[in-house]
């Protein structure tokens, strides 16, 4: 490895000290050779030790390990409640309990292609019908449990309707709290729209400010960020756009990532894939959005980052699956895992299978796993679309101005 030799001048004036070459020194800093002036970097106040660094990269590659992705069952009561009436459920507490009972007591076997579930807070606390939390049903499955953090958009005033979001205010105690419930990773979601004037520049400092804020205090309570900038899909912009305004988003989040010092191995991406908007005209093949995709998180997101987990944004079960299979296939470098954190494309038919009703168990089951199943082949670049799927895996998930 090169290292300067203490008194070489190094590019711009910059002059290498002992410091510098010393590995034992927590203060590595450049000397100013022309003014005396001293530049300190902050690795002198290092904001996690080894041990938590080595316990939050571990966290993360379990999570995306061989192909592995999320299932985000993180639904708020408000968002469960739409999922609901479209299959004419009740939104209760006792009915949002069976759906998820159902799916967490599924085969062993789903952890070859589940690695992590969100769960919403009152998820994290309910038992199944035999008194077991689910958490530890998960755990025992040898999933990584994790929890929804943020709590909704505020509007910014002076903007085109765009939205900070909220949950700062004492989230490390939260944090603190979930990692004594046997919570390792933690998810906020924050939400960007293409439209006139947006997303602005306001809105997307904020936004990239807060998940690092975020990213910041769940690796201080030993939980790993996910970390969710969301270029929502509503509108008729075409495929470049989006790359565009994705590309601009990320490179704002990785920026105010490094400002706060987040440790970015102990951290996963959790971002969309470029798309057209939803009412562009124009369509695009999966090899497409793949090119573009990869395009842009090759320009703005560091190889540092061990996994970067796709959400579905609306998109079909079928088409999110042939999509992240694109994506593996791309041929340009791809230093990350690239996998999954689906809610919407992973549940889909699964609810039209249940019903709401007991006896569709083992149907409701069977869609669950078919879907984590063909993802995992996804992320690894191995789906082979066998050409029968179900009405409900190629139907739109799509919600306008979607709320999580
Ligand atoms: P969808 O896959 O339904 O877009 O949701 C994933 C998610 O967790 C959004 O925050």
């Amino acid at each position: 490895m090169w290292q300067p030799k203490a008194g070489v001048t190094l590019p711009g004036g910059w002059c290498a000290t002992e410091d510098m070459l010393s590995p034992r020194s927590p203060a590595t800093h450049l000397e100013r050779c022309d003014t005396g002036l001293v530049f300190t970097m902050a690795h002198r106040f290092p904001a996690l030790t080894a041990e938590q660094k080595k316990e939050l990269s571990e966290i993360a590659q379990r999570i995306v390990a061989n192909g592995k992705g999320i299932l985000a069952a993180d639904e708020s009561v408000g968002t469960m409640g739409n999922r609901l009436q479209r299959i004419k459920v009740e939104n209760t507490e006792e009915n949002r309990r069976q759906f998820r009972e159902i799916l967490f007591s599924v085969d062993n076997s789903i952890n070859q292609s589940i690695g992590g579930v969100i769960l919403f807070h009152e998820t994290l606390y309910q038992k199944d019908s035999q008194g077991k939390l689910f958490r530890n049903i998960l755990k025992e499955k040898g999933i990584v449990v994790g929890i929804k953090l943020d709590q909704g958009g505020a509007p910014l005033a002076g903007t085109n309707k765009e939205t900070s979001i909220q949950g700062l205010d004492g989230l490390s105690e939260r944090c603190a709290q979930y990692k004594k419930d046997g919570v390792d990773f933690g998810k906020w979601r924050a939400v960007l729209r293409i439209a006139d004037q947006c997303p602005s520049s306001l809105a997307i400092q904020e936004n990239a400010n807060a998940l690092a804020r975020y990213a910041s205090i769940c690796q201080q309570n030993g939980l790993v960020p996910i970390v969710e900038p969301e270029v929502i899909p509503d509108g008729d912009h075409d495929l470049e756009h989006c790359q565009y305004v994705t590309e601009k988003v990320l490179a704002a989040v990785y920026k105010a990532l490094s400002d706060h010092h987040v440790y970015l191995e102990g951290t996963l991406l959790k971002p969309n894939m470029v798309t057209a908007g939803h009412a562009c005209t124009k369509k695009y093949t999966p090899e497409q959005v793949a090119m573009a995709t990869v395009t842009a998180l090759h320009r703005t997101v560091p190889a540092a980052v061990p996994g970067i987990c796709f959400l579905s944004g609306g998109m079909s079960e079928e088409d999110a699956t042939l999509n992240l299979n694109a994506i593996n296939l791309c041929p340009l470098p791809k230093p990350w895992k690239l996998s999954f954190s689906y809610g919407r494309a992973l549940q889909a038919s699964a609810l039209d299978a249940w019903g709401g009703k007991a006896a569709n168990k083992k149907a409701t089951q069977e869609a669950f796993m078919k879907r984590a199943l063909a993802n995992c082949q996804a992320a690894k670049g191995q789906y082979v679309h066998t050409g029968s799927s179900s009405a409900a895996s190629t139907q739109s998930l799509f919600t306008a101005c979607y709320t999580y």
